[in-house]
């Protein structure tokens, strides 16, 4: 089976978008028994104070792949990082809890290495047995794998007779474990997760059943702007939330208080403005907005409309109007993509935007919509909301997915072998 990933060639940018089309091998392609197979998975998972996992989605998105070698007979490696140790070994970014997690999904052993690379850990990957699960140490202890340092991929390569990338969350990363490794291995093949994502973020987008909703938020314009102008060719119509509406606001001259705003941005708002109507891309930003003085649970906290917003407030979330409209609109779609929160979701009276339109996703995706969140605060926000498993697809990938939707290729997918 391969899988299609499209990557856009952009002769003129903003206008002349054209998609090539190319094939990727994936795990069900190659032989697994007997071989040692090194599977780069993302396990970069979020920790409380004592260690515990706290969202373990990554890794349960790479099971598929796992249990496939294991299945087959395969002798597995997994590398990962996690968190950003900067090259030095620090406990705290040890993978033990991701390893231990992984064996009570299994419900087998997983063995933990005390590193990487080296000679012991090469001697413990040659003593694995068909079927048998070990975990390499956090990649990012050598500062090597950051910046994806020939000896040291070739070091990782080394350990394996098959390479797999599954490590959709860390896709555009182009480390050693990621893109270096693929110049020493015969055989460089994408795992399940990363061909549901594309699957997902691609193919499901690219040839999307209308109407195709966005929902954009996020606190800055300056992060969405490729999104934004990708998305102008594929969408009919984007709803903008999060604190970036502020930028569009003051752009059109009206007053905002004490909103977050990117002052630089004011004329590529404008532009943006302009560039989808253009395009014919119905571009929606909220009529009312929940303010607060500050930024706090206990602050008083009130609606007003955005052509009122008063001096020294903050605009926190969309406004109930503002729901309704953006909710009718998410309902009526057939296809939903959904990046950035709407309001400060963390905080309950700041929270109401983001989980309605959570809550609108879900019903969206009973009535037969495709529905996607495309990684990052969205994921964790419809999390929050305990809706995670009420939508199409929930991305692993957090600046991964970013970039992907904005048309850029990733560099661990493009390094397998077509
Ligand atoms: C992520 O969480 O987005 C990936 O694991 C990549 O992590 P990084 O931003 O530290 O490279």
């Amino acid at each position: 089976m391969y899988i299609h990933v499209y990557k856009n060639i952009q002769a003129h940018k903003s206008t002349n978008q054209h998609h090539r089309e190319m094939q990727k091998k994936t795990l069900s392609d190659i032989s697994l028994q007997g071989k040692r197979v090194l599977m780069r998975v993302d396990f970069n998972v979020p920790l409380d104070q004592d260690r515990n996992i706290t969202d373990d989605k990554r890794i349960v998105g790479a099971l598929p792949s796992i249990r496939k070698v294991i299945e087959e007979g395969g002798r597995l490696i997994l590398m990962s990082h996690l968190g950003r140790p900067k090259g030095k070994v620090n406990p705290e970014f040890s993978l033990a809890p991701a390893a231990k997690r992984l064996s009570e999904l299994l419900g087998m052993p997983v063995t933990m290495a005390n590193d990487c690379i080296g000679t012991e850990v090469m001697q413990e990957v040659l003593a694995l047995q068909d079927g048998e699960v070990m975990m390499l140490e956090n990649l990012r202890f050598h500062s090597e794998e950051e910046s994806n340092d020939p000896d040291f991929a070739k070091e990782l390569a080394s350990m394996g007779e098959i390479y797999v990338n599954d490590a959709f969350g860390t896709a555009h990363r182009a480390h050693a474990s990621t893109e270096g490794i693929t110049h020493y291995v015969q055989t460089a093949v994408a795992g399940y997760l990363i061909e549901k994502e594309l699957r997902y973020l691609g193919t499901a987008l690219s040839d999307a059943q209308r109407p195709f909703v966005a929902i954009l938020g996020g606190a800055k314009i300056s992060g969405k702007i490729d999104v934004l102008e990708h998305l102008f060719d594929k969408v009919d119509t984007v709803l903008v939330g999060g604190a970036m509406v502020f930028t569009f606001f003051k752009a059109q001259g009206l007053s905002i208080g004490n909103s977050l705003v990117e002052d630089n941005k004011l004329e590529l708002a404008v532009s943006l403005l302009e560039k989808a109507k253009e395009k014919g891309v119905r571009l929606l930003l909220p009529e009312d907005v929940v303010v607060a003085a500050e930024l706090s649970a206990d602050a008083a906290a009130r609606v007003e409309p955005v052509t009122a917003i008063s001096d020294g407030m903050i605009g926190l979330d969309i406004g109930p109007a503002t729901i309704e409209t953006y909710a009718k609109e998410i309902t009526g779609a057939k296809t939903v993509l959904w990046n950035g929160p709407m309001g400060v979701f963390e905080i309950d009276q700041f929270a109401k935007g983001t989980f309605s339109v959570a809550q609108a996703l879900a019903d969206a995706t009973a009535s037969g919509a495709t529905t996607i969140i495309g990684g990052g605060d969205s994921a964790a926000a419809i999390a929050k909301a305990g809706l995670s498993d009420k939508v199409t697809h929930v991305s692993t990938g957090g600046g991964a997915s970013l970039e992907f939707l904005e048309g850029k290729e990733l560099p661990g997918i493009a390094a397998l072998n077509d």
